[in-house]
């Protein structure tokens, strides 16, 4: 911890700036890693037979890019900033904060290396061998001591809403990867799950299922509390809502994640569980969207010529829209239709790149400025670009996989009346060929935006000066 007298009165945000700008670097390789796949997908021919740039290889690290690198950094810089500011105090611990920015950027390097030689848990979202996860956990207990340490000592009695939801995001990951990533070493480079069978099965999907409740909502639902009001310059619609929202989000995810189990050996009730604890998920998720966008509520015209507002605003309307459509596919018969089929990949990029990658993209440009001593980015007609790009290439990738997903599960469940089955599989892989040039398109266009936004950051960093902003004096004290 750093007590001196200088430090102990402005905010560190050395760390948030690091966080912040690699963000940005890892969304780019990330989202180009995506883009590789997406071609392989329509060209497999493009592996040239080179093993560590096969599909099978490239799909984890580009789902670990963004999941943990993208995402990752941009929830470290966003809740280090959030936390500061609503406590008005430092981080609880500088080098410990330090510890959490290089030991993630080693995860990061060792699962970009790890992966494309080959090396994985075969756990989906959790293919790190045990080594990486040891490291994991050692950076995510720093972060749990850093953020709640922070609010430990804050100045002000009251603990805000963002808070609550970075910290949920904080334990439940905590939980998840300790839970899922029990293993049994053989070797440095390979381990086997402890659990085995149906249960592994089990374990597996309530981790994948919270890490989409936790990773990739709850933290990014923080971001939703603090920068669409600072940004909108008005309070949140109900602060009681935002209270709900929280209670019922966090009691309700835990139990959805036999969803992705359906018609599988895993106990008939136990997927009916699933199923309707994701159709109750429906409510809070859409509480949070309705409080979130209604903040808004009288001044609406910002959306017109605010290009980061349109950012925020836009995302959350995806998060409606994939909140609505994951409850649907939860329904069992719903399910035996869309499960295996381009249709998830589509609800899953209505998710990340409309939800988690636009907030992303839109609290990051709130912060960047603010970070380097800079009224604005240093172009604000390349934000408004960025956002345009996008937003079209969202709806072209997600269009066209919902085109081919429903396609597909037709084709697959036809039956000519002697029973025999109507098309071959390869008649569909066939037919999905334009869906799939079409979602490079739209990846493609998403991908050029995010390059747009690491030249605009870089400019505006280069030009700016990190600044010392110093905490101001409290008077509702503790
Ligand atoms: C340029 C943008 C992107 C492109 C072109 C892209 C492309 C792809 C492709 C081709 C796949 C494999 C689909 C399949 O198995 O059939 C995939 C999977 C996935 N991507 Fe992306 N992606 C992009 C951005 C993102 C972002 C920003 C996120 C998260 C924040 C994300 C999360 C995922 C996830 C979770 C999967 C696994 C889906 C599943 O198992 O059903 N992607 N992506
Ligand atoms: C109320 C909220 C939601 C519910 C009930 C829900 C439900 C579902 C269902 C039923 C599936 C298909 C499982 C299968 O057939 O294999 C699925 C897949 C998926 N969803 Fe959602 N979803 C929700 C929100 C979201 C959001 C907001 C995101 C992203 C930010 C997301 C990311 C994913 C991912 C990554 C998968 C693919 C998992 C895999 O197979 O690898 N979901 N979801």
């Amino acid at each position: 911890m750093n007590f001196s007298n200088t430090s102990a009165t402005v905010y560190n945000d050395k760390v948030v700036r690091q966080f912040a700008i690699m963000a940005v670097v890892w969304g780019v390789v990330g989202m180009l890693v995506g883009v590789i796949i997406a071609a392989e997908l329509t060209w497999p021919e493009l592996g040239l037979g080179i093993p560590w740039i096969s599909y099978g290889r490239l799909r984890p690290l580009h789902t670990n890019a963004v999941i943990f690198a993208f995402g990752g950094c941009a929830l470290f810089a966003t809740s280090y900033y959030v936390v500061q500011r609503t406590s008005q105090v430092r981080l609880f611990s500088d080098q410990l904060a330090a510890f959490t920015f290089w030991g993630w950027q080693a995860v990061i390097l060792c699962a970009a290396i790890s992966l494309p030689l080959g090396f994985t848990q075969g756990k989906e979202y959790a293919e790190l061998e045990w080594p990486i996860d040891i490291l994991i956990t050692l950076v995510w207990v720093s972060f749990a001591v850093v953020f709640f340490g922070t609010i430990g000592t804050r100045k002000v009695r009251h603990i805000y809403v963002a808070n609550w939801f970075y910290g949920a995001f904080i334990l439940a990951v905590a939980l998840l990867h300790l839970v899922n990533s029990a293993a049994i070493p053989v070797s440095f480079t390979k381990s086997y799950s402890a659990y085995a069978g149906v249960q592994d099965a089990m374990i597996q999907w309530w981790y994948g299922h919270n890490a989409v409740g936790f990773f990739l909502t709850a933290g990014f639902l923080g971001m939703v509390y603090y920068f669409i009001p600072k940004q909108a310059e008005r309070p949140v619609y109900s602060y009681r809502l935002s209270i709900v929202h929280f209670w019922a989000l966090i009691f309700t995810y835990m139990w959805a994640g036999p969803h992705h189990l359906h018609y599988t050996a895993l106990p008939d009730w136990t997927q009916s569980i699933g199923m309707v604890f994701s159709l109750i998920l429906l409510a809070p998720s859409w509480g949070g969207m309705i409080n979130g966008v209604m903040t808004l509520s009288g001044a609406w015209h910002k959306l017109r010529d605010d290009p980061i507002l349109r950012f925020l605003i836009v995302s959350l309307s995806f998060y409606g829209m994939s909140t609505f459509e994951g409850p649907m596919m939860a329904i069992k018969t719903v399910n035996a239709l869309s499960h295996y089929t381009d249709w998830t990949v589509g609800h899953v990029h209505s998710g990340a790149l409309g939800w988690v990658g636009l907030v992303s993209m839109g609290s990051l440009y709130y912060l960047i400025p603010k970070l380097f001593g800079q009224k604005q980015m240093h172009s604000v007609k390349a934000i408004e670009l960025h956002f345009w790009m996008a937003t079209i290439g969202i709806v072209i990738y997600i269009a066209a996989m919902w085109i081919s997903g429903v396609m597909q599960g037709l084709m697959w469940r036809a039956i000519n009346t002697d029973g025999t089955l109507t098309y071959t599989f390869v008649e569909s892989v066939k037919a999905t060929f334009p869906f799939y040039v079409l979602r490079l398109l739209g990846g493609a266009l998403y991908l050029s935006g995010m390059v747009i936004m690491l030249w605009n950051t870089l400019k505006t960093a280069t030009a700016g000066r990190s600044v010392d902003i110093t905490i101001p004096a409290v008077a509702a004290h503790a």
